[in-house]
């Protein structure tokens, strides 16, 4: 049987206290609706359907790829699901229900739940969840034999209804065609004067069709994520996930609490990450390497063998062996060939440093081509920008570039040329050259002695 979704993220998330909408608040670096779409196109859900309404200029992007419909208006869950009613006319089967701000659901629950329901022919699964304080929750209430009677929401139960444990998470397995066959038929009068999604389900049983609960193995999957410290709850759960899952691929953490690792970063095995590691974006990770403590890596490639310490790196690429650090920082298009070096206090942008080249100490390397086995000295510079445009510069294998070189771009350096400390370059240098351009030194004898003040 096909299964469809529809994400439900119309909310303003008031509590959030935020001018952006809640589902785009982020966890690692993945606003909270795309964790649920991930989850549902992993089930195997399509075609998927998004309610947006409050900032859905802002939620349309982030849910690029789904079939986004407006709610024009916040007149309830059970409103909500009926603006899907449309785009989904021609389809049958069963369809997931979904809160886009439940980031934690895991793609295997969801199958699970389409597959109970399908199983057992129901024409609803509903998850629920046993919470030891269930306020707030809607409840499951069920008959004395045992079967799912209906949901009753938090404003509407009687005291004996409140005490119930069992808890509806908000997500759903229907029957497409009776899903929206008993929408029809809900109404409005209720304590809070919505249009609920879970009076479905009364209806559905009332016309003689099975509905079932199906419990969550792990209530965390439905925690679900209404104010700033629910944020960072469900951040520390994300984190706990998949830094296990990295740990148990052979990744070893110290403190795994204080290491923060994107969903789409891949690491190898045998890697070492220390604390105050940051993963992000589409960082890759080769065997066999060193990273930390307190390193940002975003959207970087790195080889086998690296030692990587205190840096921030952005689209940059590290080979296998390269050193970083401590404190360096790799702007995008940063390139560190095998076994090539970026010191303390460097900065490289759009450059490529050779395979065995060396920029130890406080450098910046700006729009440079740099072969193999150079050694940039210590506080050596390109000047690559003239105020107006940047200009490139070439340093040829194996040359050596004194302390405190500026190299005045456009520059080409040749191979084997050494550069007297101190320079200022701005001429080529052809290959096998000595290039020295600074002031010479003077002597002045006994000049204390002269100036010495009688
Ligand atoms: C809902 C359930 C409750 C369940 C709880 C689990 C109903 C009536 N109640 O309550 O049984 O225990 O979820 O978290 O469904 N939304 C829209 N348009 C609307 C209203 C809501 O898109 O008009 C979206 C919200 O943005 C949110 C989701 O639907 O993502 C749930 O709505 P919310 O108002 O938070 O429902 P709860 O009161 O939490
Ligand atoms: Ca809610």
């Amino acid at each position: 049987m096909q299964t469809a979704a529809i994400i439900l993220c119309a909310g303003e998330g008031t509590r959030m206290k935020s001018k952006k909408p809640k589902v785009a608040h982020e966890i690692l670096g993945r606003p909270l609706v795309q964790w649920v779409v991930e989850a549902a196109r992993s089930a195997g859900a399509n075609p998927i359907v998004s309610i947006v309404g409050h900032g859905s200029d802002v939620v349309k992007p982030l849910v690029d790829g789904t079939i986004a419909v407006e709610q024009p208006q916040r007149l309830g869950t059970g409103d909500a699901v009926m603006c899907a009613q449309a785009a989904l006319a021609d389809f049958d089967g069963s369809v997931l229900v979904l809160s886009g701000d439940c980031p934690m659901i895991s793609a295997s629950t969801l199958e699970q739940l389409v597959s109970a329901r399908e199983k057992e022919k129901a024409a609803c699964a509903v998850l629920s969840m046993k919470m030891s304080n269930p306020f707030g929750y809607g409840r499951i209430v069920r008959t004395p034999a045992g079967e799912v009677e209906r949901i009753v929401e938090q404003k509407d139960a009687s005291d004996e209804e409140a005490a119930i444990c069992e808890c509806n998470s908000g997500f759903y397995c229907f029957d497409c065609k009776l899903l929206f066959d008993a929408l029809h038929q809900v109404g409005n009068d209720n304590a809070a004067g919505e249009y609920y999604l879970t009076d479905v389900l009364a209806i559905l049983r009332n016309a003689g069709k099975r509905v079932i609960a199906v419990l969550a193995e792990d209530s965390e999957e439905c925690m679900g994520v209404n104010s700033r410290v629910q944020l960072s709850e469900a951040s520390r759960a994300m984190q706990r996930r998949i830094n296990t899952a990295h740990m148990q691929n052979g990744v070893t953490m110290m403190a795994p609490d204080m290491v923060w690792i994107g969903p789409d970063v891949k690491i190898s095995a045998d890697v070492e990450l220390l604390p105050g590691v940051m993963l992000m974006g589409n960082t890759e990770i080769g065997q066999d390497c060193t990273i930390g403590p307190n390193c940002r890596l975003t959207d970087t490639i790195v080889g086998c063998g690296c030692v990587i310490d205190e840096t921030v790196a952005i689209e940059a690429r590290i080979d296998d062996g390269a050193t970083c650090g401590p404190r360096a920082y790799l702007r995008p298009g940063a390139h560190l060939m095998e076994n090539a070096k970026a010191g303390t206090h460097v900065e490289i942008k759009k450059s490529t440093i050779g395979p065995s080249s060396k920029v130890p100490h406080l450098s910046y390397i700006g729009d440079t081509v740099m072969g193999s086995g150079v050694n940039i000295g210590a506080g050596s510079i390109t000047c690559n920008y003239d105020g107006a445009h940047k200009h490139p510069t070439t340093i040829g294998d194996n040359s050596f570039i004194g302390s405190d070189t500026m190299m005045v771009a456009p520059v080409n350096i040749g191979s084997n040329v050494v550069v007297g400390a101190g320079s200022v370059i701005t001429k080529d240098v052809p290959d096998s050259a000595l290039a020295v351009a600074r002031a010479r030194e003077r002597i002045i004898e006994d000049w204390a002695c002269k100036h010495a003040k009688k």
